[in-house]
């Protein structure tokens, strides 16, 4: 029996480390550092381990006797984790530092595209202002302001004219290189695949809501809600993202010289000219990982430890033919803001099988679970239709509450009238 360490402690890292604890293979999950709602689960334990410091999750791993190391966030991706347990001789699944520059460094993304004719927006990169001023004269509005390194989701701006354009280059240059871009336009969709050296092995297709108000206005987040299938991801045009993107990027990494053994995240523009890359991301999505592993029957240990061990990966997953769909609950003030300490209610009832709450910006505090970050909860629900996955997920979210919660009311909105 299986000794597991899954380093994150969100939503997407409760869903992860729930689902490997399904399987008849793993003993323990071990979560660092979790959150109340993996403390609670059977099979977790919780670790007090700061996951971004390689050398403490090296000597926990070996202290513990694990089997696989599961990375979930890319904090811990970029910061070398992965490396120095490769190093140690631990069995990881997350790419090297190397590998994870395609999300720490959107320069080096967009070079990476170029280098290997994935379809993606037109591009410059800037170091000062006078040039990134040039740039922006001579293009056509909108366009998007990207800073280039980690920036949670706030280092983005689509401007739609010069003035707006000129100071989020300015902010952003404070912080380093910036990347301009063409805008693009069309239906965004999350496309992830397991990749290990050159082999692909799609996921799911699945559609995040970054926008935290409903009909995809105001400000944008870490991600509002997610549901899986996404219908603007078909057959056919999963088959073109798989032939024009996820294969030629496999490829292109070992091209490279880049070993990778981890999930690949394709942020997706689909457009009139087929699918567009606005992004890769080195791990899996949040909030699009937990409708994933409401929907994922098979053995996720097996083919995370096969996949670390270098072994070939199976030619598909199986996948439950339902929907899936998550409704983030978020704290009031989020995402600037986030207020936290407020008591969470309606968590203790039991919820039908086809519901499950992940935690994410949760804590226990004197017997009770409070708010402690932006997003909070993600309302998961399987449906024998997108209609009736929403509405079994609002269901839930209607029977939880706190002071201030926030969330959108139309998560799976794209998707209805194509269903
Ligand atoms: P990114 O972190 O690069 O995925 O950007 C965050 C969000 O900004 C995306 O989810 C899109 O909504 C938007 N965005 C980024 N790049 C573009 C683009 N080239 N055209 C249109 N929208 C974009
Ligand atoms: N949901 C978007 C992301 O994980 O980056």
């Amino acid at each position: 029996m299986a000794k597991v360490l899954v380093l994150g402690g969100g939503g997407r890292e409760h869903a992860i480390a729930w689902k490997l604890a399904q399987s008849a293979q793993v003993e323990t999950v071990y979560c660092a550092p979790g959150n109340p709602g993996t403390a609670a689960e059977e099979k977790l334990i919780n670790l007090p381990l700061n996951p971004n410091h390689p050398q403490a999750v090296v000597a926990a791993t070996h202290s513990l006797g694990i089997q696989l190391v599961v990375i979930g966030p890319e904090a811990p991706l970029v910061a070398g984790v992965g490396d120095a347990l490769r190093h140690a001789g631990i069995r990881v699944f997350g790419p090297n530092q190397a590998g994870a520059m395609l999300e720490g460094s959107k320069s080096h993304a967009k070079a990476f595209m170029r280098r290997h004719g994935l379809p993606t927006a037109r591009y410059g990169r800037f170091t000062d202002t006078p040039n990134a001023l040039a740039y922006l004269r001579a293009h056509p509005f909108p366009v998007v302001v990207k800073a280039d390194g980690l920036a949670a989701g706030k280092g983005v701006v689509v401007a739609g004219n010069l003035a707006e354009a000129e100071t989020a280059a300015q902010q952003f240059l404070q912080w380093g290189p910036i990347v301009i871009e063409e805008f693009l336009e069309g239906e965004e969709a999350s496309f992830i695949a397991i990749i290990v050296d050159g082999q692909v092995l799609p996921l799911a297709g699945s559609q995040d809501h970054k926008r935290l108000l409903d009909q995809d206005q105001g400000p944008n987040t870490g991600g509002m809600g997610a549901y899986s299938p996404a219908p603007v991801l078909d057959i056919a045009m999963s088959e073109r993202v798989l032939r024009e993107i996820m294969q030629p990027a496999a490829q292109g990494l070992m091209r490279d010289g880049t070993p990778y053994c981890g999930f690949l995240y394709a942020g997706l523009m689909i457009g009139r000219n087929g699918p567009q890359l606005l992004e890769f991301n080195c791990r899996l999505g949040d909030p699009e990982t937990q409708p994933l592993m409401m929907r994922l029957r098979s053995d996720l240990y097996t083919v995370l430890l096969d996949a670390a061990r270098g072994e070939p990966l199976p030619t598909a997953l199986d996948w439950d033919s339902r929907t899936a769909l998550c409704v983030v609950m978020a704290a009031a003030g989020y995402p600037e803001h986030p207020r936290s300490g407020e008591r969470i209610s309606g968590l203790e009832q039991s919820f039908p099988d086809t519901v499950k709450v992940f935690h994410a910006g949760t804590q226990s505090r004197d017997g009770h679970i409070v708010t402690a970050g932006g997003r909070v909860l993600g309302v998961t629900a399987l449906g024998e239709s997108l209609a009736i996955a929403q509405q079994r997920a609002y269901g839930a979210v209607g029977q939880i509450h706190w002071s201030g919660v926030q969330f959108r009311r139309d998560i799976g909105h794209l998707g209805l009238p194509r269903h």
